[in-house]
């Protein structure tokens, strides 16, 4: 089992996750965080720490928010490994509870 990026990610992407991730399994598009499935060690440290709230256990993803497992899992095997937090995106706030923003997703 793994974490998963949900949908609030999209056009925040905080990064206070990857900060404490300890195998550095985050990976970076251009307006979404994905984790590497096969990485993941299941520790559950990045959960509390994104403000958005878009990190689940697997086993807890909502049910509308089930296509983010495979999601994850495709996307990092293309985006490029993050490490060090950066600044979120320019309008993070105002998209941050947003629902539905899958199709404002950057590949
Ligand atoms: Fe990294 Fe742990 Fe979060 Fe998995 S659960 S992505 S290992 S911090
Ligand atoms: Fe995204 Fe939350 Fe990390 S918004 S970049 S999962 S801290």
């Amino acid at each position: 089992m793994a974490f998963v990026v949900g949908d609030n990610c999209i056009k925040c992407k905080y990064t206070d996750c990857v900060e404490v991730c300890p195998v550095d399994c985050f990976y970076e598009g251009p307006n979404f965080l994905v984790i590497h499935p096969d990485e993941c060690i299941d520790c559950a440290l990045c959960e509390p720490e994104c403000p958005a709230n878009a990190i689940f256990s697997e086993d807890e993803v909502p049910e509308d928010q089930q296509e983010f497992i495979e999601l994850n899992a495709e996307l990092a095997e293309v985006w490029p490994n993050i490490t060090e937090k950066k600044d979120s995106l320019p309008d993070a706030e105002e998209w941050d509870g947003k629902e539905g923003k899958l199709e404002h997703l950057e590949r």
